[in-house]
Formats: structure tokens, C-alpha cells, sequence
């Protein structure tokens, strides 16, 4: 009985062990972060100038909030004021030549169209963006269905 408990043992110490990670050869380095030690503080990289262009971008993909082609600073957003709808509503385009919301940003979420802006959408920058020409910290493959589906044509036409 004793030798049989201490079998058990044995081989549950020995599973244990085997379970163990094992450390990579190679050292490991978050793309974010760099090379700096966990212990130690990065020095930030440099903040990149935000592209104040106006020319409208591209989406990559059909349900993307377009990205905000102007500078955004210093515009009030908060619930006393919305900088944002002086411009964008669609009563201000014509004078203003921006874009106007969408009727999307006037559906609540029962899919009833208000006569104001719909709450969810008050906050613009939840959704919109401005951006900066920064090189992308990581790799991005990402295709847009409509790209795929280009791709995928010509296989799709050999059955
Ligand atoms: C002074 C007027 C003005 C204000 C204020 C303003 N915009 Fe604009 N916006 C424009 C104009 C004009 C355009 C058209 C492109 C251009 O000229 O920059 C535009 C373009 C955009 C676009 C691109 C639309 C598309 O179809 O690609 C987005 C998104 C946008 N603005 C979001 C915002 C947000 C969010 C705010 C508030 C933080 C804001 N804008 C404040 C005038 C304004
Ligand atoms: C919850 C996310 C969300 C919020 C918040 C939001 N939007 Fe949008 N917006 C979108 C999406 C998604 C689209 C593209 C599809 C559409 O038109 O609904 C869009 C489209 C737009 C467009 C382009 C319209 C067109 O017809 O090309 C403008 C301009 C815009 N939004 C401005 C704003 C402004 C200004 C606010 C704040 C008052 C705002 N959005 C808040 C998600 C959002």
C-alpha cells in the first residue's frame, strides 16, 4: 500500500515538472513597448502631428466611422456643448461645407429617427478619429469583404 502512494507521488511530481514552460531561446519583446526592461521606463516616442489635410480618406471596410480629415483641438464636446454639430448637422453643411451626419446618427436604438441627434451618437469621438502619419506599431493584414470577395472571384468561377 505504502509503494503504491508513493508511486502516485512519483509520477505526479514528475508531471508536474513536465508541465513546466519552457523559456525561449530567443528574448522576448513586446512590439509596443521595445527593448526596455520591465523594470525600467521607456522613453515615449515622439507624438506625431496631427494630419490636418481635408481631404476625405478612404474606409477600410463599408461600416467604418470615417476618420476626422481635420484638427480637432481645443473643440468643445462635453454635455453642455457639441463643436462638433456647429458644422456637421445637417441644417449648418450647406454653410459650413462639411459633411453632414448621417440619418444613422438620428436613429436611436429602437430604430426610431429622432429630431435631434440620438444620444448614442452625441459623443463623436468614441467613433471618429483624427489621425497622425505615424509607421503602425504592429502588422496589419486586415482585408475589407469587398477585397475578399475580388480575390476569391476567380476560384470561385473555376467550379
Ligand atoms: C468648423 C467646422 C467643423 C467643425 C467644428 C468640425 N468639422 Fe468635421 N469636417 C468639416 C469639414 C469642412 C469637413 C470636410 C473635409 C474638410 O474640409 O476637412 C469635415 C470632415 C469631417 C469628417 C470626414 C467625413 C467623411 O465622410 O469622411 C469627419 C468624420 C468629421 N469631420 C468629424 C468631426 C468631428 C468628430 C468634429 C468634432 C470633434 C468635427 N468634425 C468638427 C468641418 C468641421
Ligand atoms: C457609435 C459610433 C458613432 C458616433 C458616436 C458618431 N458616429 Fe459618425 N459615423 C459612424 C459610422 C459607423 C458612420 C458610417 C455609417 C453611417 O453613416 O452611419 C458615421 C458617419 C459619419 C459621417 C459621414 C456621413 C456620410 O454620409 O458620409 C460624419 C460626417 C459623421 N459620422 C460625423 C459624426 C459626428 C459629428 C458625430 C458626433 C455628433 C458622430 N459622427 C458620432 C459612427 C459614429
Amino acid at each position: 500500500m505504502r509503494n503504491w502512494t508513493a508511486l502516485v507521488i512519483a509520477s505526479l511530481v514528475a508531471l508536474a515538472a513536465g508541465a513546466q514552460p519552457t523559456v525561449p531561446d530567443k528574448a522576448f519583446h513586446d512590439p509596443l513597448r521595445g527593448t526596455t526592461p520591465l523594470n525600467e521606463e521607456p522613453r515615449p516616442p515622439l507624438m506625431s502631428p496631427t494630419e490636418n489635410s481635408d481631404v476625405i480618406r478612404g474606409r477600410a471596410y463599408a461600416q467604418q466611422p470615417p476618420t476626422i480629415p481635420h484638427k480637432i483641438d481645443g473643440y468643445q464636446l462635453d454635455r453642455n456643448a457639441n463643436k462638433c454639430m456647429e458644422c456637421h448637422a445637417g441644417s449648418r453643411a450647406a454653410q459650413s461645407g462639411a459633411v453632414p451626419v448621417g440619418i444613422s446618427h438620428y436613429t436611436n436604438r429602437a430604430g426610431e429617427t429622432l429630431g435631434h441627434l440620438a444620444p448614442r451618437r452625441y459623443f463623436c469621438t468614441q467613433c471618429h478619429v483624427p489621425q497622425a502619419d505615424a509607421k503602425p506599431l504592429v502588422a496589419n493584414t486586415f482585408t475589407g469583404i469587398e477585397d475578399i470577395r475580388t480575390q476569391a472571384a476567380p476560384q470561385a468561377r473555376k467550379k
